[in-house]
């Protein structure tokens, strides 16, 4: 616990009504500008705050944790992927980690069923067609995708976010099937009616699409390597809206290339805000700006969350959102 007022220091702007509350409650530093802090910035926020209020885009390794020492008691991280904070350094040092479970579910699964629905169904193309002035109007065999209903999606990861997907796809007639470090409970297995893969491998080789939805943590780091995209169908369309990590992207961007594959629908990427060039130029992926969980509702969510976190530890409790929950 720390004293009343604890120092905060904020290092993304965040939405108006969630910086207001935390000015009200905290010793706050914002960022107002949105400038992404540097290294050397993002030491001395460490060396100085109680709290540190990080996201994403902010990689806070052993070194800075190292500066921080014990002065840092608690990361309330803005966001639900935690991969970008060194969490085994963080457990050494006894500095707290929080992220922003559930605010983004909903978000994020529509932004996963959006890409599954508009890759098959060519609609970027379509847009594009239409933009350029060049469509000739309606023909039997003009702009043919393929059929969504009917068709095997296959969820890598059935968390939260994998099974809220799996409850949409559902409703557009797909047939659910999960691979996942643990099978469902039977009475959820049964409400998606929703088959489990203990192969990873064996269930990418018979699915339509392929939806991925499991963290960045060590042990996904390339799960879907080299080799096993190899194993997809030729028709298969793959979606990614987790962390870019997961896929290699070297490896999926020259299937794209070759045609071994059909398509691909991703939010994030391997080195963000980087984009493998030749990506951005094929007809058959659809690209977006790692916007799966910007929504107006989404952001205050999660902003909300990071208030709990941070009232609740200042206050002298355990935060509810806590990474790990032990210390070595
Ligand atoms: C997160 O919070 O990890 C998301 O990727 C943000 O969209």
């Amino acid at each position: 616990m720390v004293a009343n007022k604890p120092r905060v220091i904020v290092t993304r702007k965040l939405p108006d009504v969630i910086e207001t509350r935390m000015m009200e409650l905290f010793d706050v530093q914002l960022n107002l500008d949105d400038k992404p802090m540097s290294v050397p910035e993002l030491i001395s926020a460490a060396q100085s705050a109680d709290v540190l209020v990080p996201t994403l885009t902010d990689k806070i390794d052993s070194e800075i944790l190292e500066e921080a020492g014990e002065q840092l008691k608690l990361i309330a991280n803005y966001g639900m992927g935690v991969d970008h904070i060194d969490l085994k350094y963080a457990q050494k040092m006894k500095t707290i980690v929080t992220n922003t479970p559930d605010a983004l579910t909903e978000d994020t699964a529509d932004m996963t069923m959006a890409l599954i629905l508009v890759v098959p169904r060519r609609l970027s193309e379509g847009v594009k067609l239409l933009r350029s002035g060049s469509w000739k109007g309606w023909s039997p065999t003009g702009m043919l995708g393929s059929r969504i209903f009917g068709k095997r999606l296959g969820i890598v990861g059935m968390g939260r976010i994998g099974q809220a997907v799996a409850q949409r796809a559902k409703g557009f007639g797909l047939a659910i099937h999960y691979h996942n470090r643990h099978q469902l409970h039977v009475d959820i297995e049964n409400k998606l009616e929703a088959t489990f893969w203990e192969s990873l491998d064996q269930m990418l080789a018979r699915m339509d699409f392929i939806s991925i939805n499991c963290p960045h943590t060590p042990a996904t780091y390339h799960l879907l390597s080299s080799r096993r995209l190899k194993l997809l169908q030729s028709h298969a369309v793959i979606i990614n809206t987790s962390r870019g990590e997961v896929i290699d992207e070297t490896a999926l961007t020259k299937m794209l290339v070759g045609g071994e594959i059909a398509g691909a629908g991703l939010d994030v990427f391997e080195n963000e805000p980087a984009v493998n060039k030749k990506l951005l130029v094929m007809d058959n992926v659809v690209l977006l700006p790692h916007m799966g969980s910007a929504t107006v509702e989404g952001r205050i969510d999660m902003g909300e969350k990071v208030l709990i976190n941070i009232k609740t530890f200042v206050d002298g409790h355990n935060p509810p959102d806590r990474v790990f929950l032990d210390f070595p």
